[in-house]
């Protein structure tokens, strides 16, 4: 796919299925990450790949920590979140660890994940696949962090789900109605 295609004609799969990225693919796709702007070179992500029977045990971590959050959610509730990571064959956790710097605020490592996990996307979409990011109440959970093993001051910038596409995207409709480029000339008055 033309470079420019690949990234104007984007859109996020809602269903995905097999087959997901296979391990040369997911290198790819962290080679497109490791290009990502990055003030400092500090290489702040991670991506934690969760697969096979791994997104059960996630699912578990899900509802245990769902649990904890809030003690009277319903049985639906908690149905719903047990099964979230089995909504793609694969998921990748993409993670910012930032550092303390006086030069490079942790906003701009962890605009630089956004990138990176941008990257990736784009990188699986050329390569035929389809990919969501996601978040929710889980990705700001310290217990969610600690089972995936990492620190709470760690930021859970997105679980990127992964596979094949199993129902057409949605183009995004009305969005040259939003004025997203303007011109500045001078101070505002
Ligand atoms: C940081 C971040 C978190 C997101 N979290 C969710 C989410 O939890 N649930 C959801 O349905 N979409 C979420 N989205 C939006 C979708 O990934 C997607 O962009 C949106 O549904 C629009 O579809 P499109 O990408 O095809 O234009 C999130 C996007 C970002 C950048």
């Amino acid at each position: 796919m033309e470079a420019i295609e690949n990234i104007t004609k984007r859109y996020s799969a809602l269903k995905l299925t097999d087959p997901a990225p296979d391990q040369a693919a997911l290198e790819q796709m962290m080679e497109a990450a490791n290009r990502a702007p990055d003030h400092g070179r500090l290489r702040p992500w991670r991506f934690i790949a969760l697969r096979g029977e791994a997104r059960d045990r996630f699912g578990d971590v899900l509802v245990e920590t769902l649990k904890k959050r809030n003690p009277d959610v319903i049985d639906t509730m908690v149905d719903r979140e047990r099964a979230k990571p089995m909504r793609a064959p694969l998921i990748l956790v993409a993670v910012a660890k930032t550092q303390e710097s006086k030069k490079i605020p942790e906003i701009e490592q962890i605009v630089a994940v956004g990138a990176a996990t941008q990257n990736v996307m784009l990188a699986a979409h050329a390569m035929g696949y389809g990919a969501m990011w996601r978040t929710g109440d889980s990705a700001y959970d310290d217990g969610v962090k600690k089972a995936l093993g990492l620190d709470p001051k760690d930021t859970i910038v997105g679980y990127v789900y992964l596979g094949t596409a199993a129902v057409p995207g949605m183009p995004p409709k009305g969005m040259e109605e939003v004025p997203v480029l303007s011109e500045w000339t001078g101070p505002a008055a």
